[in-house]
């Protein structure tokens, strides 16, 4: 029996009275009415009907990637001039604080599964300027596994479960990457010691696209960014994982949550590697393309400021499962690259957000702007909370509408040749495979002997000989050394499982 109020009910309804959705009093909320002791429910009761209803509703679509996640607000301080490089007014003036939400994911399990997998982990961050919200939508990896955004849905296919089996399938995993050589390189980054952080606290994050930057002269330059961890980076083999994963699902989460709870506020702090405009043609590689870095000998890290979160959701479901970040969402100083992949990206998100959440989830408190407001003539849809009152819906307009400004977010991009399904040209020198053979050899043989073992046990479960044959090669290629090491390894395996 609950408890309940002892005096009669009459006019205003005070705070401690359970309601319906309407706001009448519940006068019952362990019972629902019958048709005599023991008889058939009520149609009439609509109190039970709103509630199982309301139940049947509660879940709407999980991300299609990066589902499982923990976010947390906090602020960017600028410590670091860099007005040189951005007119982005955030960007500006020393000690300037910005409000910003981070939302941490892994990428290909679902809403409920284990936090302490190998997997990349998303780092998504909205700024909420007073120039309107600026989303990076990075990973704690600096590069990916792909180089155009047409084979996304495949790659993504090829990590979750098996249409058939309904279990995530080793053999899928390498199948896709034995056909997709530009993954070599994260690949050997998600097998080593980095692949499985020990908390969100204890990773990078990286924007990890090319971004355009540009000043208050119109000089464009090419961005991309690094949050390194203030925590330190703190990894977990594969046997710590598989035991934190199968006693704590929520490790990470926890992780988090509580080290806010506690007042121990976790900060990154953001340095940028910059490139001239024009560097970029002469540049010996393709500086757009997302499987590559850049090496800190040819562009240094410039120091920009702080990431600090110092607060945690109120509630899980409307300030984290309803966020939304969109690489689309730029501000005044800031661009996108021609990076294939990040053009991709532009559209993809957004377009999952009017899915998952409606056309109105920018009012969403999580995704309005907080330090800006929207004004623009985009009006009604499902649940719009804010309709635009009486102001006219049309632009240009005679009655103090709001006005264009007539001058872009970034500077424009030069363009030649034709339109058509153009391959990314080879590089004579640095092709798929030099910088996976570059990040081999900067292990140490602890580290090596770890990411061989790694990547074994996964290859080695792969079942079929042209699979495996035609992914070992382009280790070979990145380093001969790591290629011969990699193919014993996976024959000793396969070998003794028959
Ligand atoms: C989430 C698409 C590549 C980082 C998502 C979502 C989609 C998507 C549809 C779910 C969005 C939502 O429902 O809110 C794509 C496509 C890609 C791509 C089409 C390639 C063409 C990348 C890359 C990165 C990345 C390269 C990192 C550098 C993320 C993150 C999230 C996410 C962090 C979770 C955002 C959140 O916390 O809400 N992606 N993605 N994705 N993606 Fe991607």
């Amino acid at each position: 029996m609950s408890e309940h109020l002892t005096e009669p009910l009459s006019g205003p309804i005070s705070e401690r009275v359970l309601t319906t959705e309407a706001g009448a009093p519940v006068a019952d909320n362990q019972n629902s009415a019958q048709a005599g002791v023991g008889g058939p429910l009520l149609i009439q009761d609509q109190y039970l009907l709103e509630k199982l209803a309301r139940f049947n509703r509660e879940r709407i679509p999980e991300r299609v990637v990066h589902a499982r996640g923990s976010g947390a607000y906090g602020f960017f301080e600028v410590t670091d001039d860099v007005s040189a490089f951005t007119r982005a007014h955030f960007l500006g003036g020393l000690g300037r604080r910005t409000e910003v939400f981070l939302r941490f994911s892994t990428v290909a399990g679902n809403l409920g599964a284990s936090d302490a997998v190998r997997d990349p982990r998303g780092f998504a961050l909205k700024f909420y300027t007073e120039e309107g919200n600026y989303d990076l939508v990075g990973n704690n990896t600096p590069v990916f596994f792909i180089k155009d955004p047409l084979k996304f849905p495949d790659f993504i296919h090829s990590q979750k479960r098996d249409p058939f089996t309904g279990i995530t399938e080793a053999e899928n995993v390498w199948d896709f990457w034995s056909h997709s050589p530009e993954a070599t390189h994260p690949v050997t980054w998600l097998f080593g010691d980095r692949g499985i952080p020990a908390s969100y606290r204890h990773m990078n994050g990286y924007g990890s696209h090319t971004y355009q930057w540009v000043n208050t002269a119109g000089e464009a330059f090419w961005v991309k960014y690094h949050f390194k961890t203030n925590q330190g980076v703190r990894s977990l083999t594969n046997d710590q994982a598989a035991e934190i994963a199968g006693g704590d699902a929520d490790s990470h989460q926890r992780d988090l949550h509580q080290a806010i709870e506690r007042g121990v506020f976790p900060s990154w702090t953001l340095h940028v590697q910059v490139m001239p405009a024009a560097d970029a043609a002469r540049y010996r590689f393709n500086p757009f393309d997302l499987t590559k870095v850049w090496p800190h000998a040819d562009y240094p890290l410039i120091k920009v400021g702080r990431l600090v979160l110092d607060r945690n959701p109120e509630n899980v479901f409307a300030e984290v499962e309803q966020a939304a970040f969109s690489p689309n969402n730029f501000v005044p100083g800031i661009g996108p690259s021609p990076d294939k992949m990040l053009q991709g990206r532009l559209f993809a998100y957004a377009d999952a957000h009017r899915y998952r959440l409606g056309v109105n989830h920018t009012q969403l408190a999580v995704n309005a702007p907080h330090a800006a407001t929207a004004r623009n003539h985009g009006r009604d849809g499902a649940m719009a909370a804010n309709a635009g009152g009486r102001a006219k819906n049309y632009e240009p307009n005679s009655f103090g509408g709001p006005y264009e400004t007539g001058q872009a977010l970034g500077a424009p991009l030069a363009v030649t040749g034709f339109t058509g399904t153009h391959e990314t040209p080879a590089h004579v020198k640095d092709d798929d495979f030099v910088q996976a053979g570059e990040l081999y050899r900067l292990m140490s043989d602890e580290e090596k002997a770890r990411l061989i073992a790694n990547l074994a046990g996964s290859l080695g479960q792969v079942t079929r000989d042209d699979i495996v044959d035609r992914v070992l090669p382009h280790f070979h290629a990145a380093d001969p050394d790591y290629g011969r090491r990699l193919a014993e390894a996976v024959r000793e395996i396969r070998e003794s499982d028959g």
